[in-house]
């Protein structure tokens, strides 16, 4: 938004000067936006010429808030009314929450505990950290319990979303599954390279202590794996209904 305004390379430095300016800056573009100022001026009951800062930063949250919230599934209906799953669903919902001990960290509202594991997915690309390695959320806190540690992410429509990790290195949710509970399963997933190779024992290490190393999936628990998370897709927007 800013790249058009006169003196934008002074915008780009990082110190609280040029914060304070850029939210200036990008204030008076609302103000003098023709689409989007009295659409946003409307919503808060003020002239357009009036428009602050925080006013377009409230409409970015509403706008998040609205097309963030969680929306029903056929899980949600089926565990809080009269929806049915298939038989392959209910399978991998009992496996997911028995003795594939998905649930210990994908839980609770958006099947994600929010806290931080080291799963043994490969790193795609150069990583944060290069050469093919991402430390993870040591990166953020510098605690070395943290190396390798990524967020347990959120599993609705996680059947769209491909690719898997934090690095989008596996393509198919099977593969996504199965390096949760067996990471040496494919010989690929062994780096070559010998830095990398150090790097995924130190992972596999951390994983070593993870409620589901050591669990045995078959291929056809993993099929039924796939059916419950296809349970999870949010239903179509027409169906959409407030969740509360
Ligand atoms: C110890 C906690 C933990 C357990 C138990 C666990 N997961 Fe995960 N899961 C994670 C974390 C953390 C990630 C992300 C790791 C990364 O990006 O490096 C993840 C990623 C995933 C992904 C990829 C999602 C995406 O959007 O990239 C899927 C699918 C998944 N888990 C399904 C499962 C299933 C099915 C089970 C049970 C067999 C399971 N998980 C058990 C923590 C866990």
């Amino acid at each position: 938004m800013l790249l058009n305004s006169s003196g934008n390379e002074t915008l780009q430095s990082e110190t609280v000067g040029s914060a304070n300016d850029i939210f200036r800056e990008l204030a008076q573009h609302l103000r003098n936006d023709a689409e989007i100022g009295p659409a946003v001026a409307k919503a808060h009951k003020v002239q357009q010429s009036e428009l602050r800062f925080l006013d377009m930063a409230e409409a970015l949250a509403g706008f998040i808030r609205h097309n963030f919230r969680l929306k029903p599934t056929r899980f949600h209906d089926f565990v809080f009314g009269s929806g049915q799953l298939t038989p392959d669903e209910l399978a991998g919902g009992l496996i997911f929450y028995g003795k594939g001990r998905c649930g210990i960290c994908h839980n609770g509202p958006y099947f994600s505990d929010f806290d931080f594991h080291a799963i043994p997915f490969p790193q795609a690309g150069f990583g944060k950290n290069g050469f093919g390695v991402d430390y993870g959320r040591y990166n953020v806190t510098l605690d070395v319990d943290d190396l390798y540690k990524f967020r347990t992410p959120p599993l609705f429509n996680v059947t769209k979303t491909a690719p898997y990790s934090h690095s989008g290195s596996l393509y198919y949710l099977s593969e996504a599954i199965k390096v949760h509970v067996d990471p040496l399963g494919d010989p690929r997933a062994i780096p070559a390279d010998a830095r990398q190779r150090a790097d995924f024992y130190e992972v596999l290490k951390k994983w070593s202590h993870a409620p589901m190393a050591g669990v045995e999936l078959s291929d056809g628990d993993i099929k039924q794996l796939i059916a419950f998370l296809g349970a999870l897709e949010f239903e179509s927007d027409e169906a959409v209904r407030e969740l509360n």
